[in-house]
């Protein structure tokens, strides 16, 4: 029996099946002390999911390292109302239901962002374009009903991504919801979603946020919303940064920029690409691109630890097996952005960022 040709067959089936799956689905390394336990109590730490990571070997690490979570994809509009008044809640409750079993925060991401709004927004009755005013209602019935599904459950939502723009005089991305309702959608979409969820936190969420002109127009984009009343309590600073900029320093200027005004800070896409902006080859050796990375994710978190309105840093990704650095246009990149390598074991990243809260006094935390 032994030597049945087919049970041998099985064997080396089974063997090779095996090896194919230690390869493929690592076990992240244990007895590492927990990242946001050593943060407790003063920084939410979370990563974005996808819902097909959660059974995985990455989902562990999630559970694991942070106590946060945020959709990387299923909540963004065209995802999460595809057809008007047809929504597919089933992938975004996946990532809820499995914060709660674990006992994590969950931010929403996000209500309205011009690259995910779907198609249907924009037209009306027999094709024509949709009216400002049946534009603003399915806004609101979108707001309302995402906002409300989980309500009590999403802490904080980025209620718009991405509307500021510093080559337009008046700082707003001029976009099919600037053209088609005003200025004002920005206004409706804070006020919706916090009648939705009065004790949610409500974030104006963007990208380079540390550069003057983006960062000038986002402060006075945010002043006008607070000089109206507007409810927004927040803003996210996506932080997709490489090991090269921007300095650390004006990282730290920003953030009091938006202190000054009474704002939370949030990070909220954290991610940090070995290679030079614009250039396609990795600038040195990986062994040695790391340990720069290190130094500057642990330079990062001082600053971002001696804010007290800072309350929350997450990273758009679990572990560098999974990072829309290395997708879309970039699939063929090897860039390594995350706290934990390819096979989920603790970069120099995550030591960084684990010295820079051990080196804080219990009192100081
Ligand atoms: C990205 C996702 O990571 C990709 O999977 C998707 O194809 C495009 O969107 N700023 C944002 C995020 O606010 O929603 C984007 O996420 C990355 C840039």
């Amino acid at each position: 029996m032994m030597d049945s040709p087919v049970l041998r067959f099985c064997l080396l089936v089974a063997m090779l099946a095996a090896f194919l799956q230690g390869c493929t689905a690592p076990e992240p390394a244990s007895g590492i002390t927990s990242l946001a336990q050593a943060y407790q109590g003063r920084l939410r730490l979370g990563a974005a999911v996808e819902p097909g990571q959660l059974s995985t070997s990455e989902g562990r690490l999630l559970a694991a390292q942070f106590n946060s979570v945020v959709a990387e994809n299923v909540m963004k509009p065209s995802r999460i109302q595809p057809s008007e008044n047809e929504f597919n809640f089933a992938p975004a409750d996946a990532i809820v239901d499995f914060a709660q079993q674990h006992d994590m925060a969950v931010r929403g991401h996000t209500l309205l962002w011009y690259k995910r709004t779907p198609d249907w927004f924009w037209s009306g009755k027999d094709g024509q374009p949709a009216s400002r005013d049946l534009v603003l209602s399915r806004l609101r019935q979108h707001i309302e009903t995402v906002v409300g599904r989980y309500k009590g459950k999403i802490y904080t939502w980025d209620v718009v991504n991405e509307v500021i723009d510093p080559a337009q005089s008046d700082c707003l991305r001029h976009d099919q919801w600037l053209q088609v309702v005003g200025p004002d959608y920005i206004d409706w979409a804070f006020r919706y979603a916090h009648a939705a969820d009065p004790n949610a936190r409500l974030i104006i969420n963007d990208y380079s946020t540390t550069l003057p002109a983006k960062r000038l127009c986002l402060q006075r984009v945010v002043q006008g919303l607070l000089a109206r009343g507007v409810p927004v309590h927040g803003v996210g600073h996506q932080m997709h940064i490489s090991i090269f900029e921007p300095a650390v320093a004006e990282v730290d200027e920003t953030l009091v920029v938006f202190a000054r005004l009474g704002l939370e800070n949030q990070i909220t896409e954290m991610d940090m690409s070995l290679y030079q902006r614009h250039t396609y080859l990795l600038p040195d050796s990986v062994d040695r691109l790391l340990p720069v990375q290190g130094q500057r994710y642990e330079a990062l978190m001082k600053v971002f630890l001696s804010h007290p309105e800072l309350t929350a840093v997450t990273w758009w990704g679990i572990s560098d097996a999974h990072t829309s650095r290395n997708a879309g246009w970039d699939w063929w990149r090897s860039d390594a952005p995350l706290l934990f390598d390819s096979q989920q074991h603790p970069k120099p990243a995550y030591w960084g960022a684990l010295k820079a809260v051990q080196g804080l006094s219990p009192a100081a935390k």
